[in-house]
């Protein structure tokens, strides 16, 4: 099996029981979801693109952590992620929009 070349990881805020119900999510996180997935087939990167429970850092969210970048980013809508895949291209982080 051929590993992806990044893992994205959008908060969507899940809880144990499995629901989806804190802030990431009502900030809209899941439409973020498919916005980086279209946006990752578009530009060739090659990406896994999957949603998580919460960081802990929902005060910053939408959270976004582009691995193996260690890359955490708060804030995110979608202008911001179009912001934050051209920089991924060039191999560099938006450092306005990390939050560790
Ligand atoms: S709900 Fe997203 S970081 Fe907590």
């Amino acid at each position: 099996m051929k590993k992806p070349d990044y893992t994205i990881l959008v908060c969507n805020s899940y809880r144990v029981a499995g629901d989806a119900q804190g802030y990431c999510n009502k900030q809209g996180a899941t439409s973020l979801v498919q916005h980086i997935t279209e946006e990752c087939s578009d530009r060739g990167i090659d990406a896994v693109v999957t949603t998580t429970a919460c960081f802990s850092v929902c005060s910053q969210g939408p959270v976004v952590v582009i691995q193996p970048n260690n890359y955490w980013y708060g804030g995110m809508n979608a202008d911001k992620i179009d912001e934050v895949l051209d920089a991924l291209e060039e191999g560099n982080a938006v450092e306005a929009y990390l939050i560790a």
